[in-house]
Parts: C-alpha cells; structure tokens; sequence
C-alpha cells in the first residue's frame, strides 16, 4: 500500500511540494519546554489547548512535557483526543442543544477524566437529566465571562447558576474556567498586563466564594499565549490553557513580549511551504497559498528568509497569493522558488491541510496527521 510518510521522511524540507505545513522539531521542542518550565516553577498546571494544533501527536507530546491534559474547543475534537487514547480532556466551549448533550454523555462512558464547562441553567438541567439517566457523573467548571461576551455567566450570576450545578447530583463542581480571549493580542505588554489581571480579579473573587460553599472546587482554568506570564503571578489560578504558543503565528509574534517589543517570547515553529508560481508581474510575483491554504485573519504572514523580509504579502483569491516589492531596488524571489512563510494565525491555518511535516535540521523526521482537522462540531 502507498505510504506517503514512508516516501517524505529524509526527504530536503524545501523540496516538499507546496503548499505544506511543517513544523521544526527542535524549536516546538523549546517552545514546549519554555512553557512548561515557566508553569511548573510558579507552582500552576498547564493543560494546553489542542484547537491551535488539532494534532493529538503534539498533544501527547506536551503531555509527555508535563501537561495535565489538554482542551478541546468542541466536542468533535474531545472525542477524537480520547479516541487517540488521551485522557484529561477539558471541553473549553459551551455544549448547548440536546445532541450535543447527548454526545457528551455517550463520550464520558470511554473518557477517563473528561471534564467540560458549563454557562447556562437551560444546559445544566439537561445534562443533569441525561446523566441521571445513563447513570454518569460529570466534573463540570462554570465558565466566566470575565469581559469578552463571547461565553460563560457574568461573575455577578456566577453564584446562581452554579446553585443550579450544585442542586442536583449528577454534576459535580470542580471550579472555574475564565478565559481573556479579547486581551491575549493586545500590543502593548503593559496594557495586556493590567487588563488581564483586571479579568482575573474579577474571576477569582468568583472562584473564593465558590470554594467556600464547595470542597470540590479546587480548579481555576484561564489564561493564553499573549498573557500566560502575567497570568503565573495571580494566587487563585491553578492551570492554564495557553494554545498557541506550540506553534506560534505572525498574529502573536506581533505583540510586545515581557521583554521587550522585538523579543518574541516563543518561535515560529510552525511555517507553510510556497511556491512562486508565475512572474515577475511588475513588482510581484504569485504565490501556490492564497485563501485555501493560509487563513486571512490575523497577522501578515511574512517571509522567513531576510534576502525577501521587505516583500509584502496579500491574499490573491482561493489559488494564490502575491508578494509585492515596495520598489525597484527589493530582491524578487524566481519563478520556481520555495518559500518558507510565518503564517497568520495558527489554527485555522492548520484545520486546511491533513498533514504537518515534522523537520529537523531542514529534512522530515515524521509526518503527524492533523487528526481534529474539520473537527468543529
Ligand atoms: C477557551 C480558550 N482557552 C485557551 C485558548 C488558547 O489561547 P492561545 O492560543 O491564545 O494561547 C483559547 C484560544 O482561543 C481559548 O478559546
């Protein structure tokens, strides 16, 4: 049978053909290493979030690492995460609807450790059901909302919806989940820091009251790539689930860093392959990346290689993209040319290949299948 890893591994990485994802093996290493170290020598846990990666290979490597587990977004990415045989599975998103319900149910009966996050008394009251009767118990953590209005209950509601967990039996209160997702890419480090401890603040009040009514409630889940070092100082916290500072985009390393603005704080491990396809037209040339293999929210993707840092690159429809040279005297890369770009933003970049191409020393060691890909139910 054809095996298309047995054919890539020792293969040049700038002789992959293009558009492809791949990843150095030594710098995810660092990056995974940077991270754990910093979580474990303030005293937290680090249950880092596989939505950036959808790889459960990189999961389990961060477990390896010292994670506890890892987070799904979505229900979809829990089940294949335990289907690869991980265990320690937090559901970072709401599970709202009866389907949904029912799949968690039916997921808790292979998932050792599942844990999900629940907002809302309309969902706690259907889980209580369903659980009652499949005669399952699951560890729940309310979500809060600390400022981003995307999920979870306002700290000011949080005590009566977990009256609601609290009153029946079959959910059990592990703690709380307070993600700062509209603070992770503020510029300016100072900014970032006092408005992530604002939200966490506000959380942790939550969390103190919580623990005095209940002596399950030992969990305080929050925190990202943009502001986990911050996060490490707050007393309350005890695991964080930072994502992408696994693989990094040019979205995160465009923010300032606790040291300085021009010290990135994680590298990009993670790089697409492109190829110039067609010109010089005028100052560009045409990229094999546009929309289909590079996600266009989020930073400017942009050239690794320095001969071709001044270049500028736009999307150029589904097919292609383009890099354009500011003016006359900037270096074009030939029709031909493999290129190796940052990407955007990491993880809808990686939900649109199958595939990461793991280098070392510029040749492929393995090939890891992104295994949650499409996984966003
Ligand atoms: C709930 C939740 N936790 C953690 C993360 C990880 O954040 P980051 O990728 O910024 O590290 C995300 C990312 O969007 C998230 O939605």
């Amino acid at each position: 049978m054809h095996d298309p890893k047995k054919e890539l591994i020792g293969r040049k990485k700038l002789e992959l053909d293009t558009p492809c994802l791949v990843v150095d093996l030594d710098l995810l290493d660092e990056n995974l290493q940077k991270m754990q170290t910093r979580v474990k020598t303030a005293g937290k846990s680090l249950r880092p979030h596989a939505k950036t990666h959808k790889c459960s290979t990189l999961a389990k490597m961060q477990v390896a690492n010292g994670a506890i587990g890892v987070c799904a977004a979505k229900i979809s990415e829990a089940e294949a995460l335990v289907d690869a045989g991980m265990s320690g599975v937090l559901i970072t998103g709401p599970v709202a609807g009866r389907e949904k319900v029912n799949r968690l149910v039916s997921l808790l009966g292979r998932a050792p450790f599942l844990m999900a996050v629940v907002d809302h008394p309309a969902t706690i009251r259907l889980l209580q059901s369903r659980l009652a009767e499949k005669d399952r118990q699951l560890d729940v953590l309310l979500d809060i909302d600390v400022g981003q209005r995307r999920t979870g209950v306002p700290p000011a509601k949080a005590m009566d919806v977990a009256g609601s967990i609290l009153s029946g039996s079959r959910l059990r209160l592990r703690g709380i989940q307070a993600y700062a997702g509209h603070v992770q890419h503020i510029p300016r480090y100072e900014d970032r820091k006092s408005a992530s401890r604002e939200a966490l603040r506000k959380a942790a009040a939550v969390f103190r009251q919580l623990q005095s009514r209940t002596e399950s409630c030992t969990i305080f889940s929050a925190s990202g790539t943009g502001t986990a070092r911050i996060d490490l100082s707050s007393a309350e916290l005890t695991e964080l689930q930072a994502g992408s500072y696994a693989l990094m985009d040019a979205e995160y390393l465009a923010v300032e860093s606790a040291d300085g603005p021009d010290a990135a704080d994680y590298h990009p491990a993670l790089t697409m392959l492109t190829t110039v396809v067609s010109g010089p037209h005028g100052r560009q040339v045409t990229l094999d990346a546009g929309l289909k293999a590079l996600y266009r929210d989020g930073g400017r993707p942009r050239v690794l290689d320095p001969r071709y840092g001044g270049l500028h690159y736009d999307w150029f429809g589904d097919e292609y993209g383009k890099l354009s040279a500011p003016n006359r005297a900037t270096l074009l890369p030939e029709l031909g040319m493999v290129l190796e770009m940052v990407v955007s933003h990491c993880d809808p970049t990686v939900n649109l290949f199958d595939r990461l191409h793991i280098t070392q020393a510029g040749k492929v060691v393995d090939v890891w299948p992104i295994d949650l890909r499409g996984r966003c139910q």
